[in-house]
């Protein structure tokens, strides 16, 4: 039996209307059996054409060719868009959405005191401080001579410095860095005014107590120009407050005092409320001690390479241990340092949370 044309058109649409109702691989598999396969519908017929008379082949052949290749095409195109889809789906089913917060973190907190240094480094970043470092173990020259401390002074008793066996090049002992000023000469030593700078880290003194620790925080603050004053120093003093207890008003308080770095030196009391057990700053009459501050002494900046007549500065520093504490209601500070996970969890600040002035430092 050979077919006609219109069985062929008729074939031809049956299959191409049954490729695209396919619903997926296998029954395109089996569609593909049965037009293409050794009995199917298309090469049965192909198998025809060798009892055809040479004209009807002629005719007849190309339709069929063309068919055949129509139907294959037509399957591979249907896979293609099969293989996509299951692509996109996968795609899908698998993407992750990173903007998601994370279920659990399965790593640890941020320690209060890390939390408080972000948060301070953002603070006076914002005012042009540019954060400097030291290392712990400095020289005498460093962290006294330099800084006025007259040698034989009291004064180096004053800070319970630990002296370390190791001299410097002057046969001098080094010590563990009482405060963060020796980072203030290493300062002034390499760079030339106007200096704008703040450093934060670890000092060490003799003592321990539910107030001290042997090792503590700092940050110190310097700015050395042509022009600064008490004046500038305040109003940077209070925005900085402001900022960090995230208050409106805050009330500063300077008491005359001596360090032999500045002159005239200043202990600054921060307005606060003890009403209730608790230390609010910001608001209430009491006052509260939180830093040290002066301009910088004469004999500093000579001993720094820096001519005191044409440039003046101020510096202040402060416990930043002490900050974290009544920031985030800490009573005891050695608890900072037991390294007690539970304390971690119940004060640590997560992971994903960094400061920013933004959102708020706290
Ligand atoms: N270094 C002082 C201390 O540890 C704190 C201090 C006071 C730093 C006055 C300063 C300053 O820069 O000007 O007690």
């Amino acid at each position: 039996m050979t077919a006609n044309t219109n069985d062929l058109i008729a074939l031809e649409a049956s299959l191409l209307a049954r490729i695209a109702a396919a619903s997926d691989d296998a029954a395109l598999e089996a569609l593909r059996v049965e037009a293409l396969g050794k009995q199917g519908s298309v090469s049965v017929l192909m198998k025809t054409l060798g009892s055809m008379s040479p004209e009807e082949r002629k005719a007849f052949g190309p339709k069929l060719n063309a068919l055949k290749d129509q139907i294959t095409e037509a399957i591979v195109v249907k896979k293609a868009a099969f293989a996509e889809a299951a692509l996109d789906a996968q795609l899908k089913a698998e993407a992750v959405d990173v903007t998601l917060p994370p279920v659990k973190p399965r790593i640890g907190t941020i320690h209060p005191v890390s939390r408080v240094m972000e948060e301070l480094a953002q603070i006076f970043g914002e005012m042009g401080f540019a954060v400097e470092e030291g290392p712990e173990i400095e020289t005498d020259f460093n962290n006294f001579t330099a800084l006025n401390f007259p040698p034989k002074h009291p004064a180096r008793e004053m800070h319970d410095t630990f002296f370390m066996n190791a001299t410097d090049e002057h046969g001098a002992r080094k010590v563990l860095r009482t405060h963060t000023s020796p980072v203030q000469v290493r300062t002034m030593l390499k760079q030339k005014p106007p200096i704008r700078m703040i450093c934060m880290g670890r000092t060490y003194r003799c003592d321990s107590d539910a107030t001290h620790t042997p090792m503590f925080h700092q940050i110190e603050g310097l700015v050395i120009d042509e022009a600064t004053s008490m004046a500038d120093l305040k109003s940077v003093l209070v925005a900085a407050i402001k900022a960090f207890f995230e208050v409106d008003e805050v009330r500063l308080r300077f008491r005359p005092h001596h360090f032999p770095f500045t002159e005239p030196s200043a202990e600054v009391d921060v307005g606060c409320d003890r009403s209730g057990g608790q230390i609010r700053i910001g608001a209430g009459d009491d006052w509260l001690e939180i830093l040290g501050s002066g301009m910088v002494h004469p004999n500093v900046l000579k001993n720094c390479g820096i001519d005191p007549e044409k440039y003046q500065g101020y510096a202040f520093g402060m416990g930043i241990d002490r900050l974290a504490m009544l920031k985030y209601g800490m009573p005891d500070l050695r608890d900072f340092f037991a390294a007690d996970t539970r304390w971690l969890k119940h004060y640590g600040f997560s992971p994903y949370l960094l400061p920013g002035l933004a959102q708020g430092v706290g």
